[in-house]
């Protein structure tokens, strides 16, 4: 699979968002990563569905959903309604996460699970079937600039070779959380197809465009 990298907005200049935006989809992105957290789920807030319709205005790139919600069922057609193609539910914000797959599904999108660093593989397994993108946190959701998580790298070559063992089961990897030119590619060696990364991609002193290629080149390279 190619690489995707996919910029997280959260680390945007929120005064300045459509300027990142579109300077980030002129440097190359694959897609962007939006952050929907609601103070429960996560110790944190960010953006809701109009923010994800103001982003539909400006960019065509696909646009993800990382739902950090309690309760995600409430609004997943308002985000798809706005625009969304990929919407990503954490496995432990819903007790009926196949209910909650299925319904993204129902609308048209693509659906994807997210599970925490500490969340088993297991757990999520029966859904393999059906979903298009798994995203591994590397990090505990809810924040920007944190630390990449060493023990994660076996959990994604873990789930990269289940993905192999099984014919129809052929979902993206995906990972988020301290991803930068010294975690790339060991995430890339280990199955990683799509990379989400925030601080450092905007807060960086280098251009958006060098540090897109430079990460991008790092994974193919890695992948090889
Ligand atoms: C954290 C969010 C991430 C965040 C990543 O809970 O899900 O998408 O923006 O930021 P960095 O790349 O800075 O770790
Ligand atoms: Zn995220």
């Amino acid at each position: 699979m190619t690489v995707k990298i996919a910029p997280s907005i959260l680390s945007a200049d929120i005064m300045n968002l459509e300027r990142d935006v579109r300077a980030a989809d002129k440097a190359g992105a694959d897609v962007f990563h939006i952050d929907m957290m609601d103070g429960n789920f996560v110790p944190n807030m960010s953006f809701s569905p109009s923010v994800v319709e103001g982003m539909r205005r400006v960019t065509d790139k696909p646009l993800d959903i990382h739902m950090m919600m309690e309760n995600p069922d409430a609004y997943i057609k308002p985000v798809i309604d706005a625009g969304a193609d990929t919407v990503l539910i954490h496995a432990e914000s819903t007790q009926h996460i196949y209910r909650s797959i299925d319904l993204v599904k129902s609308y048209g999108a693509r659906a994807g699970v997210v599970v925490n660093p500490g969340t088993p593989l297991e757990t999520v397994k029966e859904l393999f079937p059906i979903i298009d993108q798994i995203l591994v946190m590397t990090v505990n959701p809810g924040f920007g600039g944190q630390k990449f998580i060493p023990g994660m790298t076996k959990k994604i070559q873990r789930l990269d070779q289940l993905r192999q063992t099984a014919a129809d089961d052929n979902f993206e990897i995906e990972v988020d959380g301290g991803i930068n030119a010294d975690t790339i590619s060991q995430c890339a060696r280990a199955g990683a197809d799509i990379f989400v990364a925030g601080s450092y991609l905007f807060n960086g002193e280098a251009g958006l465009e060098k540090r897109i290629d430079d990460i991008r080149s790092l994974a193919v390279e890695a992948k090889q």
